[in-house]
């Protein structure tokens, strides 16, 4: 194998089918904000998660903020994330004037712990926020038990589990409210966007005022009932949802193999280990992610990085943990900073090749001790 490749991406957004042709239907249709595609990518998505009411939003992040909206939460209100995971759920909160408090992770799964969960919980807990992080599902069973103990609303962000699977049913059909985003390197792309589902009447009627300027355009034009955002996702945007959604059996087999692949090139082992998926779950991995030991790669992960980059192949870090970064400035978290500090995701996209994932497993096995 020679020791450079042309350069291998982290991420790549594919276009399996009819992507090109819904798009320009929905520009010839000439409904750009609202349309067909819209319509029939949120019925999809409430079929498929079988939930009464889906909305499209502009991207993973505003559909976080219109679910803290729907359950009406105020300043001063807190929100329980983990403190291992991408960080959008904290920083609406901050936005909000919510007060994310962070909570431990599993040391083996990267998820949040429902066994730590009960601790991080006060009078002022206004929702629990469970991230499903790189596509493995936190054990739900166990964190809705501990908030429907305490009546607390549970959340998921699902922006990097779509159709991965707890116990036979999707993550995604837990909590009161849950969020997808639709951002170019997700399981499916919309360009930008993300989507809401949640069985609730009152939380979909406020959700679609707060998404759309607070009104109701059918009834009564240009009348606020509360102080909406435009959260909107596009027509055009919808129809290149529409089309990944068609190829998603491809899209999901292709996810595993690659999966599948690096497990069977890197099985768990002490040097790097994979992160652990439990029985209960069938993930659709987003990110191929494990922990470097520091022992073995004592020049660490960042150099790793940059050993990795020069042989062509691009990676990402793990992801600071919460008390690693300056704006939340709280108590700090040793199970999530070990994981930050020595976890990489490599490239992990469905077009992926096998024999550049043999590469990419090679090379970085060959930085051990160097
Ligand atoms: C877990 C998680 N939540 C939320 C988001 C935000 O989604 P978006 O980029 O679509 O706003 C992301 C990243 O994109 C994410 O990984």
């Amino acid at each position: 194998m020679p020791d450079k490749k042309s350069h291998i991406p982290w991420a790549k957004p594919d276009f399996w089918g009819n992507e090109i042709q819904y798009v320009s239907e929905a520009l010839a249709s000439t409904w750009i904000s609202g349309g067909a595609y819209l319509d029939k990518l949120e019925k999809q998505f409430s079929e498929t998660f079988q939930k009464k009411y889906a909305l499209a939003v502009s991207n993973g992040t505003t559909a976080i903020h219109l679910a803290y909206l729907g359950l009406g939460l105020k300043p001063g209100d807190e929100i329980i994330v983990p403190g291992f995971a991408f960080m959008a759920a904290a920083n609406i909160a901050l936005h909000m004037g919510l007060k994310p408090v962070f909570a431990e992770v599993d040391k083996d799964t990267w998820c949040l712990s429902a066994r730590e969960l009960p601790k991080y919980i006060s009078s002022k807990t206004k929702a629990i926020v469970p991230i499903h992080t790189y596509g493995n599902v936190c054990e739900m069973d166990a964190i809705m038990k501990v908030a429907d103990a305490h009546k607390i609303p549970v959340i998921e962000d699902c922006a990097e589990s779509l159709f991965s699977k707890y116990k036979g049913k999707y993550s995604g059909t837990f909590g009161k409210i849950n969020t997808f985003s639709f951002q170019a390197t997700k399981t499916i792309t919309t360009g930008e966007g993300g989507l809401v589902v949640t069985d609730s009447d009152e939380l979909n009627e406020k959700m679609m005022l707060y998404r759309s300027h607070g009104m109701r355009r059918k009834d009564k034009f240009y009348w606020h009932e509360l102080p909406g955002h435009n959260f909107r996702l596009t027509n055009m945007q919808a129809a290149l949802g529409v089309a990944q959604l068609e190829k998603i059996d491809f899209i999901l087999s292709e996810r595993k193999r690659v999966y599948e692949e690096y497990k069977k090139h890197i099985a768990n082992q002490e040097d790097v280990v994979l992160q652990k998926i439990e029985k209960d779950v069938d993930p659709v991995i987003w990110a191929v992610a494990l922990k470097l030991n520091s022992k073995t790669f004592p020049q660490g992960r960042d150099k790793v990085i940059e050993q990795l980059r020069e042989t062509g192949i691009e990676t990402r870090p793990g992801f600071y943990a919460s008390s690693l970064l300056k704006i939340y400035q709280q108590h700090s978290l040793p199970v999530c900073e070990d994981i930050s500090k020595n976890v990489i995701s490599l490239p992990s996209f469905p077009s992926l090749k096998n024999d550049d994932i043999v590469f990419i497993c090679e090379q970085l096995l060959k930085l051990k001790n160097r």
